[in-house]
C-alpha cells in the first residue's frame, strides 16, 4: 500500500460534510521534541494532531470540543528536527453531537522542502456544554 495519504471521502449516508482538506496547523520541530534516536517523538505529533482536530471541529460550531477517540494513527515516515510540519484536516463525517476528522501530516524538510507524508489519523470530536455533557453542534454558539 502506498504511503501517500488518501483523499478523505464522506463516509456513510446522511448529513456528511464535503471532505475538503484545509491547513489547520503549521509547526516547527525543535531538538526538545526528539526521542533518544534523534527523530521527533510520536507524542509530539499526536499532540499536534489533537490540536488540529480541535481547529477543524470548531469549524462545525463555536463550542467546547473534546476528543472522544482517536480511531487510527499511521506513522508512515519519521519527522526530523528542523522539519516544518503541516497538518491538513477534513471533516469526513458529521453526526449530531460529534464530527469525525481526518488529519494528514506532512513534513517539509531541507534541502528540497517538498512535502513528505509522515502521519495520518482519524479522530472523533464531540461538542459539549460547560458541564461536559454532549450537545448538538448545530445549536447556537455556546462559547
Ligand atoms: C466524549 C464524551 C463527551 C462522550 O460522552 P457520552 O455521554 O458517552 O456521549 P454520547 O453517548 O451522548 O454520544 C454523543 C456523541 O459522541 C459520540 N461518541 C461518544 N463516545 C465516542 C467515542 N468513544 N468514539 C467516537 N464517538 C463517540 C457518539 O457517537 C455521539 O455522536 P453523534 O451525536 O454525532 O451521533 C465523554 O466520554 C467524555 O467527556 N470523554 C472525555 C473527553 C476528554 O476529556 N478528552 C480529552 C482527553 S485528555
Amino acid at each position: 500500500m502506498s504511503n501517500q495519504p488518501r483523499t478523505p471521502q464522506p463516509s456513510g449516508s446522511g448529513d456528511n460534510a464535503p471532505a475538503e482538506r484545509r491547513l489547520a496547523l503549521r509547526i516547527m520541530t525543535r531538538p526538545l521534541d526528539t526521542n533518544h534516536y534523534g527523530t521527533i517523538f510520536g507524542g509530539v505529533i499526536l499532540s499536534a494532531i489533537d490540536q488540529a482536530g480541535f481547529v477543524e471541529a470548531r469549524r462545525s460550531g463555536s463550542h467546547r470540543w473534546v476528543t472522544a477517540s482517536i480511531e487510527r494513527v499511521d506513522f508512515h515516515a519519521p519527522v526530523f528536527v528542523g522539519d516544518v510540519v503541516n497538518l491538513y484536516t477534513a471533516t469526513i463525517k458529521q453526526g449530531t453531537k460529534s464530527v469525525t476528522i481526518r488529519v494528514d501530516v506532512e513534513s517539509e524538510r531541507s534541502p528540497s522542502q517538498s512535502p513528505v507524508p509522515v502521519t495520518s489519523a482519524t479522530l472523533t470530536m464531540v461538542a459539549v456544554d460547560s458541564r461536559g455533557t454532549p450537545i448538538p453542534f448545530r445549536s447556537p454558539a455556546t462559547v
